[in-house]
C-alpha cells in the first residue's frame, strides 16, 4: 500500500488573507465546498483575528458554524485569547496559534517578544487540553525572517520541543517568506524528525523563490509527511514583505503522487477547485503543474 502524506490546505485562510479582492462569506464557503469535493480532508478555514488587521478574514465564524462542529480536521488561525473564545465558541475543534523564531517577526505580527507569544501558546495549549480541543502551533519564520535575517535552528528545536511537551497535538515548521532551501530545510528537518515524533510535525512553504516543491521534497527526505500549501499558489502574509504565494496544492500533489505516495486527493476536482480560485480572487501565482495536469487528466478520461 502507498504511503500516506497528509495536505493540509491552508488556502481559505493564508491564500485568501493577503489578496487584493476580499472575497464574500458565500465565496469563501464555494471555494471551501470545492476543496472538500477535491477530497482535501484537512482545511484551515479561516482566521479569528482582528478584523481591522487582516479584513479579508472578517467574519470566519460563520464559515466555522457552517461547517467545523466536531471536525478536528477544520482548523482556524488564532494570534490570542479573544481569537480562541471566539473560534471556541463557533464551533472550531482545532485551533492554530502563531509562534515566532525571531523576535522582529513576533512584534511585526501581534506586538509581542518571541517569548511572551511562546508563552500565550502554551497558555492556549492548556485550555485547549481543558476544553479538549486540538492545538497547532505554527513556528513562523522558522528559516528566514524578513526583519533579522536567518533564523537559529536550534531556537526552532527548542520551541517545537518546548510546545510538544506542553501538550501541543502539530508543531508547523514555516517558512513564512519563502527564503529557504531544500539542504538547509533537510537539516533542520532530521534534526526535528530525530528527536520527535514525525507524526507531530508538520512543513509550510511559500514558493517565493520558486523552491517550494524543492523544499517539500527534502522535508520528505527528512521523514516528514504532512504539508501545508494553497490552491493555484495564493498566499502571503499582510506583515511580512516580501512574501509571496505558498507552495501550490496541485504541485505538491501532482509531485506527490507521482512519487507514489498516496495524498487521497481527487485531482479532477482539484483543477476544479484551482479554476475556481482564480476566477473568485483574479489571480493565481503558483500551480504550475495545472498546464500539464489538465490535458492529461482530460486524455486520461477519454481513454477509460
Ligand atoms: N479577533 C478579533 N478582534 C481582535 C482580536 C481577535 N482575535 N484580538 C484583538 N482584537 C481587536 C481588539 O478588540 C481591538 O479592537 P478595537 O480597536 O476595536 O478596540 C484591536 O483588535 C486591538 O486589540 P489589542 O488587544 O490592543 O491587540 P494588539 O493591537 O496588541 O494586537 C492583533 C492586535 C495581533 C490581535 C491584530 O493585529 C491581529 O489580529 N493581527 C493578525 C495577525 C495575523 O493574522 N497575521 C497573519 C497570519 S501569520
Ligand atoms: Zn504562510
Amino acid at each position: 500500500m502507498a504511503e500516506q502524506v497528509i495536505i493540509n490546505e491552508v488556502g481559505p485562510r493564508d491564500g485568501l488573507q493577503n489578496q487584493a479582492k476580499i472575497l464574500s462569506v458565500a465565496e469563501r464557503l464555494e471555494l471551501i465546498a470545492a476543496l472538500q469535493k477535491a477530497q482535501l480532508e484537512h482545511i484551515e478555514l479561516g482566521a479569528f483575528v482582528s478584523p481591522k488587521a487582516v479584513p479579508a478574514m472578517a467574519n470566519s465564524d460563520e464559515i466555522v458554524r457552517a461547517l467545523a462542529a466536531g471536525q478536528k480536521k477544520y482548523s482556524v488561525l488564532i494570534p490570542n485569547r479573544k481569537g480562541y473564545d471566539l473560534a471556541v465558541e463557533a464551533g472550531a475543534e482545532s485551533l492554530a496559534m502563531v509562534a515566532y523564531a525571531s523576535e522582529g517577526m513576533a512584534q511585526k505580527n501581534v506586538r509581542m517578544s518571541r517569548e511572551q507569544a511562546n508563552e500565550a501558546t502554551i497558555d492556549i495549549a492548556n485550555q485547549a487540553k481543558a476544553d479538549n480541543k486540538n492545538i497547532i502551533a505554527t513556528i513562523a519564520v522558522a528559516f528566514q525572517c524578513p526583519f533579522d535575517g536567518p533564523s537559529d535552528p536550534s531556537i526552532v528545536a527548542e520551541t517545537t520541543q518546548r510546545f510538544l511537551d506542553a501538550g501541543v497535538n502539530l508543531v508547523v515548521i514555516a517558512d513564512t517568506i519563502g527564503a529557504a532551501d531544500p539542504a538547509q530545510v533537510k537539516t533542520v528537518m532530521q534534526h526535528l524528525v530525530n528527536d520527535n515524533d514525525a507524526a507531530h510535525l508538520a512543513c509550510h512553504f511559500h514558493d517565493t523563490r520558486a523552491l517550494g516543491v524543492a523544499n517539500v521534497f527534502a522535508a520528505l527526505e527528512a521523514g516528514v509527511r504532512r504539508f501545508d500549501a494553497s490552491i493555484a499558489g495564493l498566499g502571503g502574509c499582510p506583515f511580512a514583505p516580501g512574501a509571496t504565494g505558498n507552495v501550490a496544492t496541485e504541485d505538491v500533489v501532482m509531485m506527490l503522487e507521482q512519487m507514489g505516495f498516496d495524498t487521497g486527493v481527487d485531482l479532477d476536482a482539484l483543477m476544479l477547485a484551482s479554476d475556481l480560485a482564480e476566477t473568485l480572487t483574479g489571480s493565481a501565482p503558483g500551480g504550475r503543474s495545472k498546464a500539464w495536469l489538465k490535458p492529461y487528466l482530460q486524455k486520461q478520461a477519454s481513454v477509460a
